[in-house]
C-alpha cells in the first residue's frame, strides 16, 4: 500500500506545489515509484513545474469515466519512476465537487499502486481540501516563517482536527459539544482540543478511545522560504506546541532555504531539483526526503553559503 502524504497548509503561495514537485523527484530518484496528484482543483499548476502544459486532465477523465481507474490517468514525467495525475481548471465547477465525487477520488487515491503518493492541495480550509488532507493518516504542512502563515497553519490544523472529530464523534454528539462550547455565539472559534477535553470530562472511557484514535495520525511539517535572519528553532517551537495540543505526533522535518533561483526554475518550467541540484535549498529538500524514507540524515557541515556533505 502506498504511503500517502497530503501536502497542505492553509495559506496560498507558501510553496506547497514546489515542495510536492521536488520531494516527488527526490523520492523517485531514491528508486521509489511515486505519484504526485494535483488536488488544487480550482487553481492547479503542478504540471507547470514540469513544463507539462499539454497533458490531459486526469482527475476530470476519471470523474467523467473516460478512465476506469485513477491509475490509468497517471502520466510519466521526465523523471524516472515519477508520475503525475493532473487537474486543469478547464471545467467549470471542478472546484465545487459533489460529496460523491470527492469520495470517489479519495477511494481511488487510497488504491493507487505506488510506493509514495503526494497530494498537492489548494490553499484555504474548505471541506474538499480538509477531506483530501484526511484521506491518509499521514500528512505534511508547509508554512513560511511569517506570522500570517504560522497563524493560517494552526487554523488549518485546527480545521483538520475539527473535521476528524466530527467523523469520530458522529454529527449529533459533535454538534452538541460545539453548541455548549460556543455558548450560543455563532462566531465563537472552537478549538479542537477543547472538544477532546469536553469528551474526557463527560465520559473518560470515551475520551480515552478518542485519544487513541487521534494518536494514529502522524503529521510532518517543513518551513519553506527560510531566510538566514529567521530564528532557526522556530520549527521546533511549532512542533512542541502542536504535540502539546493535538493528541497526535507532529514532526518538524526541517527548513528549506529561500532561493531566488526557484523563481527561475518555475519560469523555465523545469523542476528545481533537476536544474539546481547542488544548492542549499536542494540539500535541505534532500535531507527532508531522507527523513521521510527513514534513511539517516547525512551529516552536513554548514559553511557561509553552502552545505558540505561529510
Ligand atoms: N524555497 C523557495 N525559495 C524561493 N521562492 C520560493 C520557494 N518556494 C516557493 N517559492 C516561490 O513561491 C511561489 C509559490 O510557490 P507554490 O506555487 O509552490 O506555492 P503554493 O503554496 O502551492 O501556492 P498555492 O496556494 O497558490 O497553490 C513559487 O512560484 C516560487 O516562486
Ligand atoms: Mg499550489
Amino acid at each position: 500500500m502506498a504511503l500517502i502524504y497530503p501536502i497542505g497548509g492553509g495559506k496560498g503561495g507558501v510553496g506547497k506545489s514546489f515542495v510536492t514537485a521536488n520531494l516527488g523527484v527526490l523520492l523517485a530518484n531514491q528508486g521509489y515509484s511515486v505519484a504526485i496528484v494535483d488536488l488544487d482543483l480550482g487553481g492547479s499548476n503542478l504540471h507547470t513545474f514540469f513544463g507539462l502544459n499539454k497533458s490531459k486532465n486526469g482527475i476530470n477523465r476519471f470523474l467523467n469515466q473516460d478512465c476506469k481507474t485513477l491509475e490509468e490517468t497517471a502520466e510519466p514525467t521526465a523523471v524516472n519512476n515519477l508520475f503525475i495525475i493532473n487537474s486543469f481548471n478547464s471545467q467549470l465547477g471542478i472546484s465545487n465537487l459533489f460529496s460523491a465525487q470527492k469520495l470517489k477520488i479519495i477511494n481511488a487515491i487510497q488504491k493507487l499502486p505506488f510506493d509514495f503518493v503526494l497530494l498537492d492541495l489548494g490553499a484555504g480550509t474548505n471541506y474538499n481540501t480538509i477531506d483530501f488532507f484526511l484521506s491518509s493518516d499521514k500528512g505534511m504542512f508547509v508554512c513560511i516563517p511569517e506570522p500570517t502563515s504560522i497563524e493560517n497553519t494552526f487554523r488549518f490544523i485546527n480545521a483538520v482536527y475539527l473535521r476528524k472529530l466530527q467523523h469520530l464523534l458522529k454529527q449529533r454528539a459533535f454538534n452538541a459539544i460545539v453548541l455548549e462550547l460556543s455558548n450560543g455565539s455563532k462566531n465563537a472559534v472552537i478549538k479542537a482540543y477543547d472538544i477532546v477535553h469536553s469528551v474526557i470530562r463527560e465520559n473518560p472511557q470515551k475520551g480515552e478511545k478518542l485519544k487513541s484514535q487521534l494518536d494514529k495520525l502522524e503529521f510532518k511539517f517543513v518551513i519553506n522560504q527560510f531566510r538566514k535572519s529567521v530564528d532557526k528553532t522556530i520549527g521546533f517551537k511549532i512542533e512542541k506546541t502542536c504535540n502539546r495540543h493535538f493528541y497526535s505526533r507532529f514532526q518538524f522535518l526541517g527548513n528549506i532555504s529561500y532561493d531566488e533561483r526557484v523563481h527561475n526554475s518555475v519560469v523555465a518550467r523545469t523542476v528545481y531539483m533537476e536544474k539546481y541540484a547542488y544548492t542549499l535549498t536542494a540539500i535541505d529538500l534532500l535531507n527532508i526526503a531522507k527523513k521521510l524514507t527513514g534513511v539517516e540524515q547525512s551529516t552536513v557541515r554548514v559553511t557561509e553559503d553552502c552545505y558540505e556533505t561529510v
